[in-house]
């Protein structure tokens, strides 16, 4: 009896204290980006210590030893081999399943991972890994030697088969070391190509051994522009700025990518963006004379001249990078290739009749036809931007469209595979806040949400044409990106974004899944400070947002996360919890913050109301804005808020195309109009022009207009007088027009960006 007594008091503690120490996990712990097929988390957990044992098929090396190096480097764990009988951690092989896709089911005895290939395992491992405590990215953590994981099944497996992030290093050059995490933060995030920028005006940045000058002398320029390039005069740094990746470099990062299941897509961009090698070889362009290596940013008409010398010296370039990168892939770039050289050099004007061909257009698809011949003969295949349509596209090519949708639509509908990056979504270069506090960037804007809403199939393409989209990419492109800190800043959380909708695919209702998604975000930041990465924080910001209800105007704010509290204050009032709409019938200025627990969270608010005639009209027009510049919609133009004077991309502007715009405003009764003022953004180095003139009617015909002159100023306030009384007002707003020559973009359409029409 006394034994008996012991013994069950023994038990007892026992039981005690592995309940104790057993952690409860609920969904709230787990926060996995991007968010896997179907997870079912179950009661109990798993613990993971030194006397763990595992089994692993020899197909899955990658996978077992990223997971070898992260426990031991994090926790102190090694791992003992075992007959997989014995074995708690089991990878196991399972034909049935699709490529990349995987299992991981996780119970008191057993981590079990079942994939048919490499990549399936590997993301099993970048699963486990973001179920461990985000403090493991360190080394030797508090963790050593223990770690609890929760009880659940997994199903994943992967919406697109290419799932990129793309870098430019020739406007700015990054360290080999950058490049590496670079990759392993994209491996983290299940995203398996690098689509590395190596070559452009600015700068050549990979060793060609057959062509010295290419890193002697083209992968350095003698100074760089200082601010903006709208900024007037334009400045500059006077520092020789440059570097290359030797061929080692290029080896050692090859090997570092492929044990992360990364596959690195080189790009080397032909005919256009090539004055950095025609710097090193004058007589590769069409005027055969020395040019520098660019020092500013923008399209330049020194491009490759279509000569047997021109076709050696790429076939040579191409024959060391197909060596060097074990992908299927070449880039070879085809974007923006001015064709005025081409159209004034002899030798050009020769070929194209030769040859039989159209025109210059018709002669970059000779150009590139005949470069993707090559690559094909070795065994590769090219994929080039969207302009590699103009002319006919080469036969096997692979576009990626970035200047919106329309050449993914037209190259599936041909048949060929395409890849989007469109810079309504995908360009990671641009603002992704509207605060005034934001680094300098090239322009745009696209914020968080708007990447987490992005559907990379065209909604134009059939269930057949679908197949032709392998996926989607995020672009990185460097000309206002100086620092490896400032690349993070730019690309981190967007990159949690597009990785979410790439690997899971489509929201189907974004207001559930981005509330969902920004909750995990709100706890993957512990796991980026621990890896030391510069991310933006923008889920602490506050939107504001006009609302009309019966003829009354309010107000309202939010901010993304849950369980904030917002105060406010107008008219530096005393600040005040916010809890409903706040009603607007004056000219006001507000001011709020977020709260997080009684602490200030994030940035100062501030917005200023102009209250006028316009707030509670209707407005209406003969077009639709560009997608990538309709954030606010159409009633954002009379809204009592004015965009940005330095950000046409925030959600104020409306951006034209060439468009001729006619605004329609009615007042649901007639009205006594004083004037009204309207405002343009002017920006040449953008392609934005302010319009000529500007026409003002009412239900009558022309009331006055207004002529514009000047491109200083970044704004224009057109100011006219009406003094009429009507119920409709349109203003017509005829597009700029053709770029003159002698301007960046010279020959293309303008833009026009329109916002706040001031109604008193
Ligand atoms: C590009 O953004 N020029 C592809
Ligand atoms: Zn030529």
């Amino acid at each position: 009896m006394r034994n008996y007594l012991f013994y069950l008091a023994i038990l007892s503690v026992l039981i005690l204290t592995s309940c104790t120490s057993e952690k409860e996990f609920s969904m709230a712990d787990i926060s996995l980006i991007p968010k896997p097929q179907d997870l079912k988390l179950h009661r109990g957990s798993f613990k993971l210590n030194e006397i763990t044992t595992w089994h692993v098929e020899s197909e899955f090396k990658i996978a077992s030893d990223f997971l070898q190096n992260y426990l031991k480097n994090g926790a102190g764990i090694v791992l003992k081999n075992v007959p997989k009988s014995e074995a708690n951690i089991i990878f196991e092989l399972d034909d049935s399943l699709p490529k990349e896709a995987y299992s991981l089911s996780i119970s008191k005895e057993n981590i079990i991972i079942k994939a048919s290939d490499g990549g399936g395992a590997f993301y099993a491992v970048q699963s486990l890994r973001q179920l461990m405590p985000p403090q493991l990215e360190q080394s030797n953590t508090i963790f050593r030697k223990s770690i609890i994981l929760p009880q659940i099944t997994l199903f994943d497996a992967p919406a697109f088969r290419y799932r990129g992030m793309h870098l430019d290093v020739s406007r700015h050059f990054f360290s080999k070391e950058f490049i590496k995490q670079y990759i392993s933060n994209m491996a983290m995030l299940k995203m398996n190509y690098f689509h590395w920028h190596l070559t452009d005006d600015q700068g050549w940045r990979i060793e060609i051994k057959k062509y010295p000058k290419l890193n002697s002398h083209a992968a350095f320029r003698n100074e760089t522009l200082v601010g903006h390039y709208n900024e007037t005069p334009q400045q500059f740094d006077g520092k020789r700025y440059g570097g290359y990746y030797t061929q080692e470099d290029i080896k050692e990062i090859v090997a570092f990518a492929a044990k992360n299941n990364v596959t690195i897509i080189p790009e080397i961009e032909m005919p256009g963006h090539s004055q950095a090698a025609i710097s090193a070889y004058p007589e590769l362009g069409c005027l055969r004379e020395e040019v520098a290596v660019a020092t500013k940013w923008g399209v330049f008409e020194n491009i490759y001249c279509p000569t047997e010398n021109t076709f050696t010296f790429l076939q040579d370039v191409l024959t060391e990078i197909m060596a060097l990168f074990p992908g299927e892939y070449v880039h070879i770039g085809g974007d923006e290739a001015p064709k005025l050289q081409w159209e004034h050099c002899k030798h050009c004007q020769k070929l194209i009749k030769e040859l039989n061909l159209k025109d210059e257009n018709g002669l970059q698809s000779y150009f590139i036809k005949r470069i993707e011949t090559f690559v094909n003969s070795k065994g590769k295949k090219i994929i080039g931007w969207d302009e590699i349509l103009e002319g006919g596209l080469a036969p096997n090519a692979t576009v990626m469209s970035w200047r919106g949708t329309q050449s993914a639509i037209d190259a599936a509908k041909e048949g060929h595979d395409v890849i989007l990056t469109p810079n309504s979504h995908a360009y990671f270069d641009y603002y992704q806040s509207e605060n005034q506090t934001e680094p300098l960037a090239i322009g745009g804007f696209i914020p968080l949400k708007k990447v987490y809403g992005f559907n990379p199939v065209p909604k134009e393409l059939n269930e057949k044409e679908t197949q032709f989209v392998l996926g989607a990419q995020g672009n990185v492109w460097t000309e206002y990106i100086e620092t490896e800190s400032q690349v993070e800043y730019m690309v981190f959380p967007r990159i949690l974004a597009m990785s979410e909708v790439i690997w899971r695919g489509v929201t189907e209702n974004i207001e559930v899944d981005y509330k969902d998604f920004v909750s995990r975000l709100e706890s993957f930041m512990a796991r980026m400070d621990a890896l030391h990465i510069n991310y933006a924080n923008h889920l602490y910001e506050i939107e504001g947002k006009i609302q009309k209800k019966d003829g009354n105007v309010f107000y309202t704010l939010t901010t993304p996360t849950e369980g904030k509290e917002i105060r406010y204050s107008i008219n530096d009032s005393a600040f005040k919890k916010n809890t409903t709409p706040i009603p607007i019938r004056s000219n006001c200025i507000i001011k709020a913050n977020v709260f997080k627990n009684d602490k200030k969270v994030g940035e100062n608010f501030t917005e200023e109301i102009l209250y006028h005639k316009g707030l509670n009209a209707k407005v209406s027009i003969n077009i639709p804005p560009h997608p990538a510049y309709g954030a606010g919609g159409v009633e954002a133009l009379i809204n009592g808020i004015n965009g940005s004077d330095s950000r046409y991309g925030d959600k104020e502007w409306l951006g034209f195309w060439g468009d001729d715009v006619e605004i329609t405003i009615d007042f649901g009764e007639e009205l006594q109009l004083k004037q009204i003022t309207t405002r343009y953004y002017n920006a040449p180095g953008q392609w934005i022009y302010a319009p000529k003139f500007i026409e003002v009617e009412d239900e009558k015909g022309l009331v006055s207009s207004a002529k514009i002159s000047g491109l200083e100023e970044s704004i224009k306030n057109v100011k006219i007088m009406l003094g009429i009384k009507t119920r409709y007002l349109k203003i017509r707003v005829p597009s700029y027009g053709v770029i003159p020559a002698g301007l960046q973009g010279a020959g293309n359409k303008a833009w026009t960006f329109i916002d706040e029409i001031i109604i008193e």
